[in-house]
């Protein structure tokens, strides 16, 4: 198991250059199977979930060839078969190669995907999302088996508008014989940098971003060069740092309006912020803080992935804050941890109720999930003392060096094996 170590309470400054974007990645190593010559995609995060998605691809055979700036994925060779639990378990995203497997081959066979215990997840949607484009599914002994004997375009709305559900209906859909509507689509902007790969590769995807997408489908997919979008996520959790801690924080390579929720929210809590074309700088806190209420929502509004690193700082902004989470119905797994390093937070159904200011003390504390872990870090940088967060391995499924850059911003920060 591996720990994170930080002596909180020291000032960052500096910049950090944020990494590919994880949610556009681990839909793109999966579709990349659906060329039928060789896909390129450059600023691939080297993250934990990219290792457990490329151990897919050699299970089927596919040639990948994985340098610091570039993935470069054939799967000219390749062989479809069952992906096992011990695969598929690994990450969530695993199940991005039940559309990719359909879309190519017209079956596909694997067991339940992993990921964080933040809810039940299920993935009813993108099952009646196959069945609607002509598929069987069955599911036998925690695996789906997923088969059509032709996979014909249709419309398809969606009851909710899912990331995942979204995305895997379009591989699924981009080599079927006709046109699918998708409608109540996600808009979020990984999905828009999944559908532009597609198209790279030969695809018909219009409306990627909106609410409606069109795809007509095609016979052939074939050679692109790809490059994955800045990850607003990470970037978000950085900028959230930067106003606790930074003096000032730079945080570059970024798509600024991909956060502009999180942006609108610090300038009214009153952060001194600077919005650059590709970067943002924080400058520090104004004398007189407000305190804020946030509610999760599908893009573009607040990001259920930042609720928990923003929720810290909450914590120190004076009077009643709220947090009400609308995605996810077991996202509050940090707060008891926040709580133990001094927060004063009560939480109700899906409500957080935030009194502060609160002075954190470092601890021992528990990443139970990948953005609870972040916002262990970012508690661990503010507090005094030394914080210890064991389940570390939770935090690098997602976030590419992080100890590494926050020590390059003068963070005093360490991790190890117990
Ligand atoms: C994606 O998950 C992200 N993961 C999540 O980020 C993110 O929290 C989520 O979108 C929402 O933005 C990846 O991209 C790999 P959804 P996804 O399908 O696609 C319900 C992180 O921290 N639903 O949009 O799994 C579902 O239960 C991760 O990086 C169904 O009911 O999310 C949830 O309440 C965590 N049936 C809601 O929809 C379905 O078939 C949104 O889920 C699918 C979803």
């Amino acid at each position: 198991m591996k720990m994170i170590e930080i002596e909180g309470g020291r000032k960052l400054r500096g910049s950090i250059r944020v990494g590919g974007a994880k949610n556009a990645s681990v839909a793109l190593i999966p579709a990349a199977i659906l060329t039928d010559e060789e896909a390129t995609i450059c600023n691939i995060p080297e993250i934990t979930d990219t290792d457990a998605l490329c151990d897919i691809l050699e299970l089927l055979h596919v040639k990948v060839n994985r340098s610091t700036e570039s993935v470069v994925i054939n799967p000219q060779e390749m062989i479809n078969t069952e992906i096992e639990e011990q695969y598929s378990k690994k990450l969530r995203a695993s199940y991005y190669f039940m559309g990719a497997l359909l879309g190519k081959y017209k079956k596909a066979v694997m067991h339940f995907p992993g990921g964080c215990s933040i809810g039940a997840r299920p993935i009813d949607l993108h099952l009646k999302g196959f069945e609607a484009l002509g598929a069987t599914v069955k599911n036998e002994d925690n695996k789906y088996i997923v088969e059509a004997k032709e996979l014909k375009g249709a419309n398809i709305y969606l009851d909710i508008a899912s990331v995942g559900a979204t995305i895997n209906i379009m591989l699924a859909a981009v080599k079927a014989e006709g046109t699918t509507i998708i409608d109540n689509a996600a808009k979020e902007p990984e999905i828009v940098n999944v559908a532009t790969f597609l198209n790279n590769m030969g695809a018909k995807i219009t409306g990627a971003g909106t609410s409606t997408i069109k795809i007509i489908g095609v016979e052939h997919l074939h050679k692109c060069f790809h490059e994955v979008i800045p990850d607003r996520i990470e970037a978000g959790t950085y900028i959230i740092i930067g106003a606790l801690c930074g003096e000032p924080l730079r945080v570059d390579n970024i798509i600024p309006e991909h956060i502009d929720s999180l942006l609108s929210k610090l300038e009214e809590i009153g952060v001194n912020i600077e919005i650059g074309p590709d970067f943002v700088e924080v400058l520090g806190m104004e004398e007189k803080l407000k305190p804020t209420n946030i509610k999760t929502a599908v893009y573009p509004g607040f990001p259920t992935d930042l609720q928990q690193p923003f929720t810290v700082l909450l914590t120190q902004l004076p009077g009643k804050s709220k947090v009400t989470e609308t995605i996810w119905e077991n996202r509050f797994m940090h707060i008891p941890y926040l709580k133990k390093l001094g927060a004063d937070i009560e939480v109700k159904n899906q409500t957080a109720t935030i009194i502060g200011p609160k002075k954190l003390i470092g601890d021992e504390v528990v990443a139970t999930d990948l953005r609870a872990g972040a916002a262990m870090v970012v508690a661990g940088l503010l507090a005094e003392g030394t914080t210890r967060i064991s389940n570390a391995e939770h935090i690098l499924r997602g976030y590419e060096q992080i100890v590494e850059k926050l020590q390059l911003v003068g963070a005093k920060i360490s991790i190890k094996e117990i």
